[in-house]
């Protein structure tokens, strides 16, 4: 039964597919679509925790790979933490110290099915 829900070939689809539409909606809703897409951001808030766990399993699946890439590219992995590290802090700042966005409207709600 454990091997069914670990079997590396489900996981790796399931994380790369739930992982391009969490992110291709995420990158949508940047640009406000969710404001024109009924139900998009509740798709996304659901599928976002789907995708996690999709990709711990997958990180589970693969350990002694990941074990592997780690103690071969030491260097650039913690390079890569300072870099993002530091871009997230800035933006951060940067956001604290904006004023919230405006937003353009919600769409009308279509009219309820008469009976
Ligand atoms: C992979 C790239 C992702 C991108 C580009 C992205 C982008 C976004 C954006 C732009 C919003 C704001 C929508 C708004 O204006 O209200 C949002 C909301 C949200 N996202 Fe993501 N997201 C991503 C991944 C995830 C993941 C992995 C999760 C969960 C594990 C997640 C959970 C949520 C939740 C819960 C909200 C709603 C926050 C609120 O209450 O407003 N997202 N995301």
């Amino acid at each position: 039964m454990q091997n069914v829900f670990i079997k590396r070939s489900w996981l790796t689809p399931l994380t790369a597919i739930s992982f391009a539409l969490v992110a291709g909606t995420g990158v949508a809703m940047l640009f406000e679509a969710h404001h024109y897409v009924p139900g998009m951001k509740f798709m996304h808030e659901w599928m976002g925790p789907f995708f996690a766990v999709a990709a711990l399993l997958h990180l589970f699946r693969n350990w002694g790979a990941f074990v592997n890439y780690f103690k071969q590219h030491l260097a650039a992995i913690i390079l890569s933490l300072i870099v993002v590290a530091v871009l997230g802090g800035a933006l951060m700042a940067l956001g604290a110290s904006q004023p919230p966005r405006p937003r353009p409207p919600m769409p009308e709600a279509p009219p309820a099915a008469q009976m």
